[in-house]
């Protein structure tokens, strides 16, 4: 069964907890201290953007398979949903934290550190969106969409990695798979999505010693409330949905569990030989 707890307010230290698992170490350590025949401890996993979506969708599938995990998101009521309808012997707990605040990735990871003891799989999620063509970008919108959607994933990811290391741990970046071809009007956006690409690649090539893998997912065009938050207008949603399912090979919009499923499957521990891969999750859209 999933479990909620009372949502953090936002930009404020979560109240710590006692932790309720002992750190202890992963697959890449010797000598773990346990007996082969005790169960295995819970993996502990941070979802960002986990109130809708892909995110959520993700939040639920690590919880379905007995994960905790720590749901993270601007506002406290999808968060709270997401939780609410969890299914599973996992639980989802949600965190409201702004990720590209100062202090939010050493906070979030210390407050999974104290409350559970251990840090398994960090899935950079939440990302946003703004169109706009060469010579309509501002400052303002671009840095904020770096912010988000580049900076705060390299410093959660920086964050977690000494207590990744210690379980054998996977950090998941989610990407775009249209962003792998050149994307007129949205350029911007993909460039942090290309450079969110970048950084698996080279992380990956970084952290393999250190016995983290880091691999990315690259949904195509995905049921989810992405444009709402992004402001277009139901006409302009209709139209992108239109287009979208002209250019997906399988003619359809995917839905948020079929990215899910890559998202888990690829920080599963039996995807041990797996690191550094981009996953296209999109109808065959890249190659289409
Ligand atoms: N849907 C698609 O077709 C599609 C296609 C390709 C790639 N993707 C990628 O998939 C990922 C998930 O997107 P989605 O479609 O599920 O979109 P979504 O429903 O808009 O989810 C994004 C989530 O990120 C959260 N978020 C945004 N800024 C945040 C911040 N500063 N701090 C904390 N949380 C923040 C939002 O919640 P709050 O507003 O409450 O913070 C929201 O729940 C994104 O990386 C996106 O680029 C989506």
């Amino acid at each position: 069964m999933a479990h909620s707890a009372t949502p953090h307010t936002t930009h404020t230290t979560p109240t710590m907890k006692t932790p309720s698992t002992r750190q202890e170490p992963g697959p890449n350590a010797t000598g773990t201290g346990r007996h082969p025949t005790d169960t295995p401890p819970r993996r502990v996993v941070i979802v960002t953007g986990a109130g809708t979506g892909i995110g959520r969708a993700a939040a639920r599938a690590f919880a379905a398979e007995g994960a905790r995990v720590l749901a993270v998101g601007r506002r406290a009521e999808p968060l709270a949903e997401t939780a609410a309808d969890a299914e599973g012997d996992g639980e989802i707990v949600p965190y409201t934290a702004d990720i590209t605040a100062d202090d939010a990735p050493s906070n979030l990871v210390r407050h999974a550190i104290e409350t559970y003891g251990r840090l398994d799989v960090l899935v950079n999620n939440a990302a946003i969106v703004g169109t706009g063509a060469l010579g309509s970008f501002t400052k303002e919108a671009m840095a904020a969409q770096l912010a988000t959607n580049l900076v705060a994933p390299v410093l959660l990811t920086q964050e977690a990695v000494p207590h990744l290391e210690r379980t054998g741990g996977v950090v998941v970046n989610i990407s775009t798979s249209i962003g792998q071809r050149g994307w007129p009007g949205n350029a911007v956006y993909a460039a942090t999505k290309t450079g969110l690409e970048l950084l698996t690649r080279s992380w990956a090539v970084e952290l393999a010693p250190r016995g983290v893998r880091v691999v990315a997912v690259a949904p195509g065009a995905i049921e989810t409330p992405i444009a709402l938050h992004q402001g277009l207008p139901e006409e302009q949603r209709a139209a992108l949905r239109a287009w979208q399912i002209a250019h997906t090979p399988m003619g359809r919009i995917g839905r948020p569990e079929e990215v899910a499923w890559a998202i888990t499957h690829l920080a599963a521990p039996s995807a041990s030989f797996v690191t550094g891969v981009i996953l296209p999750v999109d109808g065959g859209a890249v190659v289409g």
